[in-house]
């Protein structure tokens, strides 16, 4: 693969050597650290796109009217045509511009650490690491696809991006990354989390957005919602309809998702890429790969790169963690339904409770959808990923005790994958195996200390979803 040539390269890298010098002539002694950090000439310079090396194609989104697949002209009235072709392309390897590179040169390569200092309390053989995603400035992965959108949406010529936003992770990605790039930002917030996380919404304001509680009376989709339930608190699924509802009715507005389409996860694959890195550098290589799934996005940013190891034959698990209150991958139905809730996005082959599910107001707000990735649907009817579904006060008791070893408050989404770490370090344990187990910290939680008061005060519940049969 290519290497970033990027014009800032040299400096930057003369800065990393000249830092790590700065440190150890400072210490004084040899260094030991858990952090494993990769040079910016390391940065992937392309993403790698799964869809040709998947054992069972993906099915093509329909036109909910014919049921016929849809063509590229029925996305062009919301998506610029770049990423029109990213979302079905068979090629392998796709360059990723320089324009985007110089941009996520701002935090990334992202640090791949081992968790030590929790493998030492767990008492578990197996080595733990962690790709920590938290070091954007928005504070999760989320950026890796929101810089490259705003890009393209540019480039096109486009004004102004709307978008939807769950626990405010993906909202701050686009207000950001539309700003750097000159566009304005429009995002439908779900309200429970327009309610739970104030400055999130803070966030989005100052890098120049505006941010509305969903369902709003601003558009038909929201209130149609308003009108069956005024004190609806919101769903990804409802937010996305107005978002798109939006950028359908506006000249020079485009939408912008942040999960589940293929040119999202294909973002995201920088993660498994400098991850697969990492692990070269720390001499071992993963047995188990976890991340939480909302709509599949980190989870198979960090995954994809990987699979071709696992149809070589090697035995290495992919575990994609749910909430039981949302549980799509587990409980839901693997089927054609629509990407939001009034039914204006074309048809996806996905696992999914129903575009009408309004999922209970977990902590977890980014992983309240009611779908999946058609690509790691595929995966997990492949039986290729193995998802699980978890309570959220087993995933909080799992960030608190995160946070006292290892130092870093995870975002809630994110501590869904912990608690499975966790699981499978002490599964290690009984089993003596000294398994290498990679779990993807997503982001940080310094904007849901909300919910660990909650989770303190002994206040969260733990919902199952169960759909009818
Ligand atoms: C920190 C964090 N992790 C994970 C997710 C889930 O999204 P995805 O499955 O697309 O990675 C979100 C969504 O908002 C998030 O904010």
């Amino acid at each position: 693969m290519g290497r970033y040539q990027s014009p800032i390269r040299g400096e930057r890298e003369n800065a990393i050597v000249h830092h790590h010098y700065m440190e150890r002539k400072c210490l004084k002694m040899p260094m030991k650290s858990d952090s494993i950090y990769l040079p910016v000439s390391e940065m992937p310079a392309q993403w790698y796109n799964v869809l040709p090396d998947l054992p069972t194609p993906v099915d093509p989104p329909l036109n909910p009217a014919t049921k016929q697949p849809i063509g590229p002209e029925a996305l062009s009235a919301i998506f610029p045509m770049a990423l029109i072709e990213q979302e079905v392309s068979k090629e392998r390897w796709i360059p990723i511009p320089d324009e985007v590179l110089e941009i996520l040169s701002l935090w990334r390569p992202t640090p791949l650490i081992r968790a030590t200092h929790w493998e030492a309390q767990l008492e578990t053989p197996a080595k733990i690491f962690y790709k920590y995603e938290g070091t954007s400035p928005a504070g999760s992965h989320k950026p890796n696809t929101a810089v490259a959108q705003a890009y393209y949406n540019k480039k096109a010529g486009i004004k102004r991006l709307s978008t939807e936003t769950g626990a405010g992770q993906w909202g701050s990605a686009l207000s950001f990354a539309c700003c750097k790039f000159g566009l304005q930002c429009t995002v439908y917030m779900v309200k429970i989390s327009y309610q739970q996380k104030p400055y999130r919404r803070s966030l989005m304001h100052t890098w120049g957005a505006e941010v509305f509680a969903s369902p709003t009376d601003r558009t038909n989709a929201g209130r149609a919602v308003l009108a069956k339930d005024p004190g609806c608190l919101g769903s990804l699924g409802i937010a996305i309809s107005e978002a798109v509802e939006d950028a359908a009715t506006h000249d020079g507005v485009n939408y912008s998702l942040g999960s589940v389409l293929n040119h999202v996860l294909l973002h995201q694959t920088v993660i498994g890429l400098e991850t697969q890195k990492q692990l070269k550098m720390a001499g071992t290589t993963a047995d188990v790969l976890i991340g939480c799934c909302g709509g599949g996005s980190n989870f198979g940013g960090l995954i994809l790169p990987f699979i071709g190891e696992k149809l070589e034959g090697k035995p290495i698990r992919f575990l994609g963690v749910e909430p039981k209150a949302c549980p799509s991958m587990t409980r839901g139905k693997f089927d054609y339904d629509f990407g939001d809730t009034a039914g204006m996005t074309p048809l996806l082959k996905m696992f999914t409770l129903g575009h009408n599910f309004v999922p209970a107001g977990i902590h977890a707000g980014g992983l309240r959808y009611h779908g999946m990735a058609p690509i790691i649907s595929r995966l997990v009817a492949d039986k290729i990923v193995e998802p699980v579904a978890v309570y959220q006060t087993d995933v909080f008791d799992a960030a608190v005790q995160f946070a006292r070893t290892e130092g870093i408050v995870p975002a809630p989404e994110s501590a869904h994958a912990i608690l499975v770490a966790r699981n499978e370090a002490l599964r290690c344990k009984r089993e003596n195996k000294p398994e290498t187990i990679v779990f993807e910290l997503s982001g940080h939680g310094f904007f849901d200390m909300g919910a660990y008061d909650a989770y303190f005060a002994g206040k969260l519940e733990d919902i199952e979803h169960e759909p009818e049969t």
